[in-house]
């Protein structure tokens, strides 16, 4: 059975004591989660240590960071690699956050060697897949979504796909309080899972979890989450607030 899976993207937020405060809060409601459910938080780099540290080894919740280098080692001031989150016992890594796209100019190219570092070094990769407003408004979204996961993610055995999260995040809904309806998050995670299908088979596609990212809040996940294809989301602004992030975890399936 694949996981449902709430993951935190905390982004550039937050300073050392807010960030200390809000995991504590969020740890310390003692969430009783099921066996198939995940609760993953992506911290920035300076709060992985202390973020791991208050998770502990409690079940089912992880640290992940939001990003890594393409490169294993070497002189590359101000990046981080694989090998060092490896070392550090971080297992989860956001790899192509659309964020990074734009602002990095991160292509499909260059995370599909991310992705190769994670997967070589034990990170299991949460890589985001969506489509600006220009391309859902013209209809092409199946198709470019499709690209980036074929161009990152493709050159995989099926072996390693199993250890990929992919997570849909239709660029016009992050952050802007927009979300997808249910009927539009349902149709392009089915259609990412049968994009997966023809490549890999359905045994292998139905144990991808695919989660769902773009405004996702306490009051609108378990609607979203409800969708047989939506296995969890992606959740920025609202995994800030302890509160919020709690019910998020709560409505997963
Ligand atoms: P949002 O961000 O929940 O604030 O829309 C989601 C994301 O960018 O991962």
């Amino acid at each position: 059975m694949r996981k449902q899976i709430a993951a935190a993207n905390w982004k550039m937020n937050l300073n050392f004591q807010q960030a200390d405060k809000l995991i504590n809060e969020i740890m310390g409601a003692d969430i009783k989660i099921k066996e198939n459910q995940l609760t993953i938080f992506a911290v920035p780099y300076p709060y992985l240590s202390m973020s791991k540290g208050v998770v502990g080894d409690v079940q089912n919740y992880k640290v992940a960071a939001q990003n890594c280098y393409q490169k294993i080692s070497g002189a590359y001031t101000g990046e981080v690699s694989v090998e060092m989150l490896h070392s550090m016992g971080i297992y989860y890594c956001i790899i192509g956050h659309s964020e990074r796209r734009e602002y990095f100019n991160e292509s499909n190219a260059t995370l599909a060697e991310k992705i190769n570092l994670c997967l070589a070094n034990e990170i299991t990769p949460i890589f985001c897949c969506g489509e600006p407003l220009s391309v859902r408004e013209a209809g092409k979204q199946d198709e470019y979504v499709g690209v980036q996961l074929k161009e990152s993610l493709f050159h995989l055995s099926a072996e390693q796909i199993k250890n990929i999260i992919v997570a849909y995040e239709p660029i016009w809904a992050i952050g802007t309080g927009k979300t997808a309806t249910t009927e539009q998050a349902q149709e392009m995670h089915q259609y990412l899972r049968s994009v997966l299908a023809v490549q890999y088979g359905n045994d292998i596609a139905n144990e991808i979890s695919i989660l769902y990212g773009g405004s996702v809040k306490a009051g609108n996940a378990k609607e979203i989450f409800s969708c047989p294809d939506v296995d969890g989301g992606l959740v920025g602004g609202a995994s800030l607030v302890a509160h919020d992030f709690i019910e998020i975890i709560k409505a997963l399936k």
